[in-house]
């Protein structure tokens, strides 16, 4: 059964390697840095060092785990980009080699295409054409999905990243990075209802999440300088509240879309598709909206080989191959590999 493909995933903070074998996922290893916890983000140099340290073991274990020779292999694929240039370099480099080394076929996978395509890995699988909302550390974005290999950015963030304002919300709470998943955690338990943030409305499909996060900061300044004690009183209130405007944000332009276009079949992706204030809010949504809404499983939301190896697959199988000279791209675009 052919293809046999080798992914590896290295754009920001987790190394990652998964086989697929003939369109079917059958390992997806990530190693997680805890190193930036105590930063309020990730630090880039950081980051590249423990890729470093992570790939040979990761990718190792990936094929001892599958039971995958490495002769087995038809292809090799890298995340090209977006992401960070070192954290980049540290797959890219790994994954030429290999290649080389084995004389198979590179592909180069773009990191927002893959995120989308992790749709792919398990059923149930959405139709073409459907659109889906990508909601990550570094991009926000509506995605008119044609085909596999066929996207359209309908609507996207003109400055921060949603996943951005939840980690920096967090940052500004005293909470370690990466923060959404703690808002996430505090939220359940509170009032979202008790604190209001002013939410700002852009032209057309596209997002701007700088607005609410300087909002954030100066609310919490203001209320630590009448009681010192306020976020420690009010965490689960606050996480609650400050979520339920973000995912009110998202959702706002989400049906907007989907009411210009006529598509019913939504689909989310990314890190902040963990969230599960969005992902109960979208199922709430398709009974008003009439949409077929589709949520991947928690391991495939956020950084991970598995959805990079389902990108390749097709790649593979429309013969989209790239050279060894092919370079990482920090800034690549969702259409330009
Ligand atoms: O897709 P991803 O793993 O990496 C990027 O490509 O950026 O997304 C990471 C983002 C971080 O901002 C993280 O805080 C956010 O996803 N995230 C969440 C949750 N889990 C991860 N945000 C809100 N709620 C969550 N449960
Ligand atoms: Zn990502």
């Amino acid at each position: 059964m052919r293809p046999v493909i080798l992914a590896i995933e290295s754009s920001c903070d987790e190394t990652s390697a998964a086989l697929i074998k003939d369109g079917k996922i059958l390992n997806n290893i990530i190693a997680t840095q805890s190193v930036h916890e105590n930063y309020g983000g990730v630090v880039p140099e950081l980051a590249s060092r423990a890729h470093q340290q992570n790939i040979v073991p990761v990718v190792e274990n990936a094929l001892r785990e599958a039971k995958v020779g490495k002769e087995e292999l038809d292809a090799v694929a890298f995340t090209q980009g977006p992401g960070l240039l070192g954290a980049l370099l540290v797959g890219s480099s790994f994954a030429k080699s290999l290649a080389q080394g084995l004389g198979v076929p590179l592909i180069a996978v773009n990191h927002m295409q893959a995120h989308i395509l992790a749709h792919f890995i398990e059923e149930p699988r959405p139709a073409f054409p459907f659109l889906c909302l990508t909601v990550s550390g570094g991009h926000t974005q509506i995605v008119l999905v044609r085909d596999f290999l066929d996207m359209e950015i309908l609507g996207e963030t003109q400055d921060d990243a949603v996943g951005e304002a939840f980690d920096k919300t967090a940052k500004i709470l005293g909470l370690p990075y990466p923060g959404g998943p703690l808002i996430d955690k505090y939220a359940k338990q509170g009032n979202h209802l008790r604190f209001e943030f002013p939410k700002t409305e852009m032209q057309g499909l596209n997002y701007s999440f700088s607005g609410i996060k300087t909002a954030f900061l100066y609310f919490i300044r203001d209320m630590t300088k009448k009681d010192p004690d306020f976020v420690q009183n009010n965490l689960s209130d606050i996480c609650a509240s400050m979520q339920y405007t973000l995912i009110n944000m998202l959702l706002q332009k989400l049906k907007k879309a989907s009411r210009q276009t006529g598509i019913r079949q939504i689909a989310i992706a990314g890190g902040v598709s963990a969230n599960s204030g969005l992902r109960e809010e979208l199922q709430k949504q398709s009974k008003k909206m009439n949409w077929e809404v589709f949520i991947p499983r928690f391991e495939y939301c956020t950084d991970n080989a598995a959805m990079v190896a389902m990108n390749a697959h097709y790649k593979y199988l429309a013969g989209e191959f790239c050279d060894l000279g092919v370079s990482p791209q920090p800034a690549l675009k969702l259409m330009d590999n």
